[in-house]
């Protein structure tokens, strides 16, 4: 297939590029692929960050953040701190196209899922729950916190498509309530027709405070490529919220401008992703920035 481009966070996007390029072979959607793509990693319970299998908050329960935007039109839509539904994004999409609102939390959020028809079910794995139990003993706060909250974003590329999407169960052991960068349009992710997609992964709080896919889409904008805009919507995260220890927040992100030039920059070393040209998929692996 030509004239296409795939591309997701981590190793598991792998799954959800394989998952989403049969789709677009059969003929589906860009968005009916990207939902498809996604969902293959809510529902992969051996990932511990996204939909069922993710880690719980601090309370025990898994509170899921998805969202999803189509360029065409500028449409998104999203949700926060979920319970009891396994795929989030399909939900995110659902609130896209049925609602006027761009993002539903909580109660309000599976109140919608249920009246959408959507199956509601356990979302703490066997395997979730039995670490959770075992970090209630001794209630530590994660010492592996920037290891913890791997989104899967993906962008789906085409001539006259972009549409990009993300979900996570967030940062483990969370505060209930709690919302990352996922499900905030311009935090996790962000499309403009006439300029491109970013989707990030990383430390939601810390992408959030700095807008990170809004600002490489603006980069973007003024004229920069894919690749510079990420290093320096990163340089940038890395300039305003490196730690007193010289530590700076986990953060990658993936961006796709409106001509298919594309882009992936990382805070921390050997960032996964994968990529697909439309011909064949490979695993990329990016280096950390060098702090300035
Ligand atoms: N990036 C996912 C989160 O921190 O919630």
């Amino acid at each position: 297939m030509n004239r296409v481009l795939l591309t997701a966070t981590w190793n598991f996007g792998r799954l959800a590029v394989e998952r989403a390029f049969n789709m677009l072979e059969l003929g589906a959607s860009a968005l009916d692929a990207l939902e498809t793509g996604i969902n293959a990693v809510e529902m992969d319970e051996s990932v511990q960050s996204v939909g069922y299998g993710g880690l719980p908050n601090r309370a025990g329960y898994v509170e899921l953040d998805a969202a999803i935007m189509d360029a065409r039109g500028h449409r998104s839509g999203a949700v926060a701190a979920l319970r009891g539904f396994r795929r989030p994004i399909s939900v995110a999409r659902r609130v896209m196209e049925v609602l006027p609102h761009a993002l539903l939390v909580g109660e309000g959020a599976a109140e919608f899922a249920r009246e959408q028809g959507f199956e509601e079910e356990e979302t703490l794995s066997p395997e979730a729950s039995e670490q959770w139990l075992q970090w209630r003993e001794t209630q530590a706060p994660p010492a592996d916190v920037e290891d913890s909250h791997d989104t899967v974003g993906m962008i789906i590329w085409t001539p006259d498509t972009i549409v990009v999407g993300c979900s996570t169960s967030g940062l483990k052991w969370k505060y209930p309530g709690r919302v990352g960068d996922s499900p905030i349009v311009g935090a996790g992710l962000y499309a403009d027709e006439e300029v491109g997609a970013a989707v990030a992964t990383g430390n939601g709080d810390e992408i959030s405070r700095v807008a990170l896919c809004s600002r490489v889409v603006f980069l973007m904008e003024r004229g920069m490529s894919a690749q510079e805009a990420c290093d320096e919507a990163i340089r940038y995260l890395m300039r305003k919220r490196t730690d007193a220890s010289g530590t700076p927040p986990h953060a990658a992100v993936l961006a796709v401008r409106a001509d298919g030039n594309f882009g992936v920059s990382a805070s921390y070393a050997k960032f996964p992703y994968a990529l697909h040209d439309g011909q064949s998929l490979t695993m990329g692996e990016r280096e950390a920035l060098e702090p300035e």
